[in-house]
């Protein structure tokens, strides 16, 4: 039996982008798009069409550039803001409007200042404005996961019968659980039978607020979801979205817990956070999961001697799996002899026992002092008897 798919949809250029140090020029969004599309994410959300001219001129130039993965806007549910989003997106191959509407009395009391009657019919009407425009129309009851659940259900019920495609439940500011968050979808496919008979695909959206937005992704595909909305780097509003590489790695290495399928290059990861690392002002931290720049390093004697012996002792999949050249085995106070003997002979010196150890002696005390240990560091610890066998040219070094 085949594995179902899993449709990958990318909001780095929307949802990303619209975070703090996170603007994207028109120019750099289209490099980014392309990065997107060759790593096969099947949908992009290049932007808010409403939001700027810059988003209206971004989204344009994408879909005349990028064919292959389908383009959406994003929409409020506004008739301008629906139109504005349809005409920004009438070059593009495959088309989606993406419409949101809050759901949660918080936002429709604080923020919309509108009842919960009110917004059931702007759903409505919105859906169907959208669909006349596009064949694709996905929803999203922004805030789903603290709306109260009856609501909750009758507007994705209202824009299910209106004609949505997708209906995205948003955990807008982080704050569900992952079995919580698969319980709605599940309790939401249950309740409304048009969601199976139509083949309406239910979609998750998690932030980071409590880092739990790739937790409660996966929670939601095991729930039935079958689109994630993700973002390279996790790069979104504050704590940020699910970040695209953990979801496709861990829909990979936990294949035999997840049994769905992507379209997703795995060795495209880490160039794709390289580019958005060039574009925009910060690159992720160095123990990020996957592309991060400890994601396939270690430094620790235990760690690199059993890395040495067999790397499935501390790696649990290849540096190259997903595009990272190589582990790295870092040399510093933590280190062993067997990481340090390694090293030299990657450098061209192989070492007796009795030498390693004296070496061995010299770099604790040296890694004691300096935080980074450089290869040229290393060879100038080496006596002259050791560097002469490699040829080294002893004076220039001491
Ligand atoms: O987090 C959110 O609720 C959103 C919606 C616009 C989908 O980004
Ligand atoms: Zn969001």
């Amino acid at each position: 039996m085949s594995s179902e798919h899993v449709v990958f949809f990318d909001t780095t250029l929307r949802d990303g982008e619209q975070s703090p140090g996170c603007s994207m020029t028109t120019q750099e969004k289209l490099t980014m798009a392309h990065a997107l599309e060759d790593l096969g994410v099947d949908v992009i959300e290049a932007g808010f069409a409403m939001a700027s001219e810059g988003d209206f001129a971004a989204i344009a130039t994408i879909t005349q550039a990028i064919r292959k993965p389908r383009i959406a806007s994003l929409a409020r549910a506004k008739k301008e803001d629906i139109e504005m989003a349809s005409r920004a997106l009438q070059f593009a191959e495959r088309a989606r409007i993406h419409v949101f509407l809050a759901s949660s009395d918080l936002h429709l009391e604080y923020k919309l200042k509108i009842g919960r009657s009110e917004a059931l019919d702007l759903c409505g009407e919105s859906v169907r404005l959208a669909r006349k425009l596009c064949d694709d129309v996905e929803f999203s009851p922004e805030d789903a996961t603290r709306s109260d659940r009856d609501y909750l259900v009758e507007m994705v019920r209202i824009a299910v019968e209106a004609g949505a495609t997708t209906i995205n439940m948003p955990d807008t500011v982080g704050y569900s659980a992952p079995e919580e968050y698969g319980q709605m979808f599940r309790e939401v496919r249950e309740r409304i039978p048009a969601i199976g008979e139509k083949g309406v695909v239910l979609s998750s959206h998690c932030h980071d607020d409590l880092g739990l937005a790739v937790a409660n992704s996966l929670a939601a595909i095991q729930a039935g979801a079958r689109q994630v909305e993700c973002t390279i780097n996790g790069i979104g509003e504050r704590a940020g979205n699910a970040a695209l590489e953990e979801i496709a790695a861990a829909l990979y290495v936990r294949g035999d817990r997840y049994g769905v399928e992507s379209t997703i290059k795995l060795d495209q990861l880490y160039p794709t956070s390289e580019v958005l690392g060039n574009l925009i002002t910060f690159r992720p931290s160095p123990n990020k999961a996957v592309v991060g720049a400890n994601a396939f390093a270690h430094e620790s004697g235990i760690h690199q001697h059993g890395m040495l012996a067999n790397p499935l002792c501390y790696e649990i999949m290849t540096p190259q799996l997903v595009g990272v050249a190589r582990t790295n085995l870092v040399l510093g106070k933590h280190s062993g002899r067997a990481a340090l003997r390694h090293r030299l002979e990657q450098l061209g010196f192989s070492v007796s026992r009795e030498e390693l150890q004296h070496v061995y002696y010299r770099f604790v005390a040296l890694a004691d002092r300096k935080k980074n240990i450089y290869d040229q560091d290393l060879i100038g610890l080496l006596p002259d008897a050791i560097r002469m066998r490699r040829g080294e040219p002893v004076a220039e070094l001491e």
